[in-house]
């Protein structure tokens, strides 16, 4: 309890999957959060049972007119922004040779474009407040490609985010920015169900063989509580770091 006492913490994503087992966690550790989606009715809806100090607002995480709007509402409304989660992120599943132009920039704009405009974003608003915490999420496809050798787009853009993670982290750390990054592996969220996974035990029979540690998939518990330990003080040594939660798969 407290891990997150007085923080002022934004999530992107935070209708489903991590980003919504985020919100619930960092509430249960103290943390002020400002939840955000592009899917408002349904952010609305699945936050209404968080027992705590949440706000919801409309972000489009490509849209930077929105990102301005959420920092300064967020700055109004608490008086200060100490962590973002950039959770939100999709994946498209065409190869290099089926993807289209269309589809390559639709993918990077939203898995990298919108951490470009999140981290330009909030960035002068944590030297105004002397520092703070920003927390990528990855995939494992930026480190091996792809689960289903689909998805060249999306590898491209979260690949783009390890490297933009790691320049923010260097370029920042005198004003006492901590920029880390996490790698999910295979995790049962909204994104598993959109491709017709209906269970935590069937993702995981799909990657017995594959995930050296059982159950064979993660949870969105799993991700949340590696976004909590990089935004809070616990890991106040802690920048460019890359942190791996995919049950050893990427160390086969
Ligand atoms: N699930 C996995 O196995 C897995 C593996 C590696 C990485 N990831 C990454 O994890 C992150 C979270 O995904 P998830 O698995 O929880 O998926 P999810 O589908 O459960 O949640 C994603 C959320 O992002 C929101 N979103 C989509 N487009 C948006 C936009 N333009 N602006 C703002 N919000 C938008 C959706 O409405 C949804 O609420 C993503 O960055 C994803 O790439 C997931």
């Amino acid at each position: 309890m407290n891990r997150l006492e007085d923080k002022v913490a934004i999530i992107t994503g935070a209708a489903s999957g991590m980003g919504l087992e985020a919100a619930h966690l960092f509430v249960k550790e103290g943390a002020k959060v400002v939840a955000t989606d592009i899917a408002t009715d349904q952010l609305n809806e699945v936050t209404k049972e968080i027992d705590g100090e949440i706000v919801c607002y409309e972000l489009d995480v490509t849209s930077e007119d929105q990102w301005k709007k959420v920092m300064e509402d967020t700055k109004n409304k608490f008086g200060k922004i100490d962590i973002l989660i950039n959770n939100a992120g999709v994946s498209f599943h065409n190869t290099l040779l089926e993807e289209t132009l269309e589809g390559w920039n639709r993918s990077i704009n939203l898995n990298l474009t919108s951490v470009f405009l999140g981290m330009q974003s909030v960035i002068p608003y944590m030297k105004e407040n002397g520092g703070g915490s920003i927390v990528n999420c990855v995939s494992l496809a930026a480190i091996i490609g792809s689960a289903d050798n689909g998805a060249a787009a999306y590898a491209a853009a979260k690949g783009g985010v390890r490297a933009l993670s790691k320049h923010a982290s260097i370029n920042f750390a005198e004003d006492k920015i901590r920029v880390n990054s996490i790698y999910p592996g295979a995790i049962l969220t909204g994104a598993a169900k959109r491709h017709g996974v209906t269970s935590h035990e069937v993702l995981g029979k799909a990657f017995e063989g594959t995930i050296p540690l059982p159950p064979y998939a993660g949870t969105a518990t799993d991700i949340a509580n590696g976004y909590l330990y990089l935004a809070s003080d616990e890991s106040k040594f802690v920048t460019g770091e890359e942190l791996v939660i995919d049950g050893g798969w990427s160390s086969k």
